[in-house]
């Protein structure tokens, strides 16, 4: 473990069927008014909801609602909930859902009571926040990005098309969140699987860095391994519950920031689907694959040690006999099979992209510099055009 770290995580989880019993106890510490945020249709249709509400009003809260929050959740969206938090005095914002939503509920935590414009102070300048701030926690329905347990929020800007990340502190994470996992059964296999490559991208961005093969290496193996073997067993049995509570419960550990300990991370392809996301609109974890393959393809040649052990550790490809650079290939591949043998879909015009997008896609992307080659814009532009 080369480089120090502090490792800190001030999350509650409360894990597994009865999970939603604990709700009750959790509210107890905060006041009168709780402004739920939600999606669309999903925890109408799938009775999430009812039991929330139900357990808010056993309380006693006053429930004020925030619906409608759309993936790749808007800046104008955000915005809508910042009023409500002002106008009803909110003492807990509960995010009931996937990343968006929960993403969404920690933008209005920090934007609520910010003077400045909250999208240029906090997403592009990624300056500290100073301003009073809302509790938040969350309700998983949809797994993939470890919102559940993380500072993140990626926030769209529709009017100018950036979609921007940014980690927020320790006192923005949710303060529990509850995890059951039988609540992920009617999420569609589409979604599903973009999910578990989100969890998986998230582990790769982490381990392609650097020269070292550190504990944190180790645990992302198994992540990985973990993620494949769980995927194709929820995809046989949608309601298998031990892959359903494995593929949950891999999304918050690969996210949750111990994955990235003593590592110096990529995350250049998150950089790039967000800038898709922003003009197609996508699911994160498609947009991900769809880049991922014909990136990997691209640096392997400056990390070839790393790629080679990821196709023997996480893939079981024979090394014997074998040169360095044909194992790292071999393992790229495995990595493709698997995304065709899911469903996940990996060609950008599938996913709403036409060929004008692309330079505009490449010109607005962030250009890191942790991964094994830093990138340039042509680069970026030839990477978007091959999985075109
Ligand atoms: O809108 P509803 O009706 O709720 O439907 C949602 C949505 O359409 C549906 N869904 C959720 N729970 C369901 C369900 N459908 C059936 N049954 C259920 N139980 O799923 C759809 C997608 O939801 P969404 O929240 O958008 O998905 P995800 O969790 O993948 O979140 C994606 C967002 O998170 C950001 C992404 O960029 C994207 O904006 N990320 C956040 C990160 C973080 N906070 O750390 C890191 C990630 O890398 C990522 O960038
Ligand atoms: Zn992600």
């Amino acid at each position: 473990m080369k480089l120090d770290f502090t490792y800190y995580n001030p999350t509650t989880i409360h894990f597994g069927k009865e999970s939603l019993s604990n709700l009750k106890g959790e509210l107890e510490q905060y006041g009168e008014t709780v402004l739920l945020v939600y999606g669309k249709t999903a925890i109408k249709k799938n009775g999430i909801y009812d039991n929330v509400i139900a357990t808010l009003n056993e309380a006693g809260k006053k429930v004020v609602e925030l619906s409608g929050v759309m993936p790749n959740p808007t800046y104008s969206k955000m915005l809508e909930g910042c009023e409500l938090v002002r106008k009803n005095d909110v003492s807990l914002i509960l995010a009931v859902g996937g990343g968006s939503v929960i993403d969404c509920a920690k933008g209005i935590s920090v934007s609520a009571y910010c003077d400045d414009d909250p999208f240029t102070k906090y997403w592009l300048q990624f300056q500290p926040v100073d301003n009073k701030t809302v509790p938040v926690a969350s309700i998983l329905t949809m797994v993939g990005t470890g919102s559940e347990m993380n500072g993140g929020s990626v926030i769209t800007n529709e009017e100018t098309k950036i979609k921007a990340g940014r980690v927020f502190p320790a006192d923005i994470y949710p303060k529990f969140s509850i995890l059951n996992p039988e609540y992920t059964y009617t999420v569609s296999r589409y979604q599903m699987v973009s999910g578990v490559f989100d969890t998986m991208s998230h582990l790769m961005e982490q381990y392609f860095t650097g020269d070292d093969c550190n504990t944190t290496d180790y645990l992302i193996e198994a992540l990985l391994r973990s993620s494949i073997d769980n995927a194709r067993a929820a995809l046989k049995d949608p309601e298998d519950y031990e892959a359903r509570s494995n593929i949950m419960w891999n999304a918050t550990l690969a996210l949750n920031t111990m994955t990235g300990l003593s590592k110096a991370q990529d995350w250049q392809v998150h950089m790039i689907e967000h800038q898709l996301g922003a003009y197609t609109d996508c699911a994160h974890g498609m947009g991900l694959a769809a880049v991922s393959l014909p990136y990997y393809r691209h640096i392997y040649p400056h990390g070839v040690d790393k790629f080679a052990r990821f196709a023997t550790e996480v893939w079981g490809i024979a090394a014997k006999g074998k040169s360095k650079e044909a194992i790292a290939k071999e393992g790229i591949d495995a990595l493709e099979a698997f995304c065709k043998e899911c469903g996940i879909v990996t060609s950008l015009k599938a996913l709403g992209a036409t060929e004008e997008m692309l330079p505009k896609i490449a010109e607005s992307t962030f250009i890191l510099e942790g991964g094994y080659k830093k990138l340039t814009t042509e680069e970026i532009l030839k990477i978007l055009k091959e999985c075109f």
